[in-house]
């Protein structure tokens, strides 16, 4: 369950954006400090939180957009400038630079590309907004840690979305859904680049590692609420989950394929619909 193809990048962001909690986006405009807001967002993949935070936040922004996979950040600036297009916004491009612009909006882009598995020499501006999506759940604790120590230092605001929490709900139910549940969870705790990860723990231990250190911090749900006319996501989470479960236990393969066939069956009969457990954490330090 570690895809980062942009097919699949590209597939999720709408359903991100509808998931996304917009109660944590009322109370981030009253924590932000004052313009211009630096933000720099971890794991960018293909910029989706730019361009569904960068409307939200309004006024004079500077974004950093970090990620190590390069081919995922050089479609950064034309998925922008089409999703600019739908939003009545200009997007002015200077190589790995770009520059968003509207009527109460001008935002400057930069892209990055950085392993962050080793966040010694990332710079975060005094107060900037760090920011990531979908991203936390891929980290270990030790990594947190790190990044709580570096937020606190120079009192960052932080927003962590979509952290996936485990729970996964299938309608209408399969007799295997649950063993292969709880091989995806089990899965998810490998170690990804960053240490062993805290899959669906993420939430919990980020809140926990960030309020012992003194932040405001709250939490909201942003279940990703999958619909049956949603064909093509459905069937690319199926064979995620799939090879996730077979990896985790190779000697139910055959039982976990007919799994992945029934569920398929309700999918093409347009009668599958899935609920995926997510939250969003805000944090910030009183003035
Ligand atoms: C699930 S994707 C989320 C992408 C994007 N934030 C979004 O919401 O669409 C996780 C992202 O983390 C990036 N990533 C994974 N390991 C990384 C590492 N060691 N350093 C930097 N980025 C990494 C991947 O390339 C991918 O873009």
């Amino acid at each position: 369950m570690t895809d980062f193809s942009k097919n699949w990048l590209e597939l999720r962001e709408p359903l991100d954006r509808r998931s996304r909690s917009n109660e944590l986006i009322k109370t981030l405009s009253i924590v932000l400090p004052d313009r211009p807001i630096h933000v720099i967002d971890l794991g960018t993949g293909t910029g989706s939180n730019l361009r569904y935070l960068c409307k939200e936040l309004k006024g004079n922004q500077i974004w950093q957009l970090i990620d190590n996979d390069e081919n995922l950040l050089k479609t950064i600036p034309a998925y922008t400038k089409k999703w600019a297009i739908k939003n009545k916004l200009l997007v002015k491009e200077l190589g790995n630079e770009f520059l968003i612009k509207g009527e109460n909006i001008e935002c400057h882009a930069y892209i990055q590309q950085k392993n962050l598995s080793d966040l010694t020499d990332i710079k975060i501006p005094e107060k900037a907004l760090v920011s990531c999506s979908a991203l936390l759940d891929l980290v270990s604790k030790n990594w947190i840690k790190t990044l709580a120590k570096k937020c606190m230092r120079i009192k960052a605001t932080i927003l962590f979305t979509l952290n996936y929490d485990g729970h996964i709900k299938f309608k209408p139910c399969e007799e295997d859904d649950k063993l292969v549940r709880s091989l995806i969870n089990k899965h998810q705790l490998k170690n990804k680049g960053f240490g062993n990860a805290m899959g669906p723990k993420a939430e919990h231990m980020a809140v926990q590692v960030f309020s012992e250190i003194g932040y405001n911090i709250r939490s909201k749900y942003s279940n990703w609420k999958i619909k049956s006319n949603d064909n093509e996501l459905q069937t690319m989470l199926l064979d995620m989950w799939l090879d996730a479960a077979i990896e985790g236990s190779p000697e139910q393969k055959n039982r976990l394929k007919n799994w992945r066939k029934k569920r398929q069956y309700h999918v093409i009969s347009k009668n599958s619909e899935l609920e995926i457990g997510h939250t969003d954490i805000l944090g910030w330090i009183s003035k």
